[in-house]
């Protein structure tokens, strides 16, 4: 049991420790923080042997963190009636109790195996108590007008800190629901395009995988390290699902024609790329920004049937002219059609699909990410087999 301090000692370390703690609390982000200030810092300021942080939960009072020279009651949950933290945060008060055996608010029998003789638990939000906090004394102790002044201080300033918390965990919530519909509507933009000419929308959901593996790839190799971090591949993933955004554009006789398009009807087919381009960058100038997110889905749009010997459209431009994003899909689109059936062709096994893709380095495909192509495409087959469009398009082993 520890002694009563001497007349005239401080039991603060100093107004300048009480501001660092109020500042601390005040500026918390998330409830963890409260506790850890609570645990680490707040008895020396009262100068009691015990102090507890106790949340609301519905109707009982849970003790989420202690600091005291022996335990107290952490992570146990009482009623709200049957506790002082529950009367004080009822009845939006201060409960100042200098013999805890004398006061019948104090049940008795869970401090009896405790050090506890004197208490002072003190709501916090007074007008809508979510907490308290409570300090304890291991000897009998009348709380000062100081002591509960430093109390009301801290307890004001987790008042702060909670309904921060409250508010970034709501504005968190709305980014993610933002984000969440964000994804949403492009997956469902980008399948919409495809299943015009697809039986499913697998398609898409499997290009944007390919291009990810890619990009994971070429990451840690020159000259691709200094394009490709995190951000930008999250992006590059997000933004493929639209690069055949424009398909939507192009007439069903053409898009939908079994057999060879004639010079003429090539040149519809084509124009995807652009009429998806211009959709995304009307897209950015409703939002009057273009993020990344915009920026980059324009160029996959536009750039993805570029060729790296110039020989591709709609600009004709070669090597490393075109965006990566644009070389990174182009791969990823022509090893999916290759394996998939579509409206004019066959499936071929994926052996030969890697094949094709390893003879069409430095002609159609940048030959820097046909390497690493080579080197992952055990990976481009998995994702194939797992976001299959049915068991007969699978590719054969
Ligand atoms: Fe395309
Ligand atoms: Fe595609």
């Amino acid at each position: 049991m520890q002694a009563k301090p001497e007349p005239g000692r401080s039991y603060t370390t100093g107004a300048e420790e009480i501001e660092e703690r109020v500042l601390q609390l005040s500026m918390a982000r998330g409830l963890d923080e409260v506790f850890a200030i609570v645990r680490e810092g707040a008895r020396p300021l009262i100068g009691a042997d015990g102090v507890t942080f106790i949340l609301r939960d519905g109707d009982k009072c849970h003790y989420a963190e202690e600091d005291a020279i022996s335990p107290l009651w952490k992570g146990m949950r009482f009623p709200m009636q049957n506790c002082v933290s529950g009367w004080s945060m009822l009845n939006r008060q201060p409960a100042i109790i200098e013999d805890i055996y004398a006061d019948p608010r104090v049940p008795h029998e869970a401090y009896r195996p405790t050090f506890v003789k004197s208490m002072v638990m003190m709501p916090v939000r007074r007008d809508d108590p979510v907490a308290a906090i409570g300090a304890y004394w291991s000897y009998r102790h009348l709380a000062t007008e100081a002591e509960l002044r430093i109390l009301q201080r801290l307890a004001n300033a987790a008042a702060v800190a909670i309904t921060n918390v409250g508010l970034i965990n709501e504005l968190k919530r709305a980014q993610q629901e933002t984000e969440q519909a964000k994804d949403a509507i492009i997956m469902a933009l980008g399948s919409l395009a495809e299943t015009r000419d697809n039986e499913t929308g697998n398609h898409v959901l499997r290009t944007q995988r390919y291009v990810r593996a890619l990009a994971d790839a070429a990451r840690h190799r020159a000259p691709y390290s200094a394009q490709l971090d995190d951000e930008t591949i999250a992006v590059i993933f997000k933004s493929a699902p639209l690069h055949d955004i424009g398909k939507v554009g192009i007439p069903d006789r053409v898009l939908l024609k079994p057999g060879r398009l004639s010079a003429r009807e090539y040149a519809i087919m084509k124009s995807h790329v652009e009429i998806g381009h211009a959709a995304i960058a009307n897209a950015a100038r409703h939002l009057g920004a273009c993020t990344p997110f915009f920026e980059i889905a324009q160029e996959i749009a536009l750039s993805h049937h570029e060729r790296w010997d110039g020989a591709g459209y709609p600009q004709g431009l070669a090597g490393d002219a075109i965006p990566l994003s644009g070389r990174l899909m182009a791969i990823a689109d022509v090893y999916d059609a290759l394996v998939s059936v579509r409206v004019y062709k066959d499936a071929i096994p994926h052996a030969d699909a890697v094949e094709i893709i390893r003879s069409e380095a430095g002609r159609q495909f940048d030959p820097g990410l046909v390497d690493v192509f080579l080197e992952i495409a055990d990976e481009f087959e998995a994702i194939h087999r797992r976001f299959a469009d049915d068991p007969e398009t699978r590719p054969r082993a």
